[in-house]
């Protein structure tokens, strides 16, 4: 599986770039297609960043990831 550096996941944020990716206990998911993610901005979250820590303040579980693709590794 590729790795990308957090600089990488970065740009990956529906802005600079037009992906859209979130990563979540070291994996990358793409939700470019999630109505939910538009231009990148979940409710106060936005994506390109590691939001492991962030899924506690979520009215959901990570169950939510399930029907995404994973498209890499966050690198450590
Ligand atoms: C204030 C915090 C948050 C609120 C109010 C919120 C709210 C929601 C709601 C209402 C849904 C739809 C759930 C469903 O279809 O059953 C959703 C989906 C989702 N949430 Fe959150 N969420 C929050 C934080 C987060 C965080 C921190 C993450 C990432 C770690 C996240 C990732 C997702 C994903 C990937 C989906 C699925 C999108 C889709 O189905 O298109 N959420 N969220």
């Amino acid at each position: 599986m590729q790795e990308y550096t957090r600089a990488q996941l970065a740009l990956r944020n529906g802005q600079d770039r037009d992906e859209i990716w979130v990563a979540y206990k070291g994996e990358i998911y793409d939700v470019t297609k999630s109505r939910l993610w538009r231009r990148g901005q979940h409710y106060e979250h936005w994506a390109g960043q590691d939001l492991t820590h962030e899924l506690q303040d979520a009215p959901h579980t990570a169950y939510v990831f399930d029907k995404f693709s994973v498209v890499g590794i966050l690198k450590k």
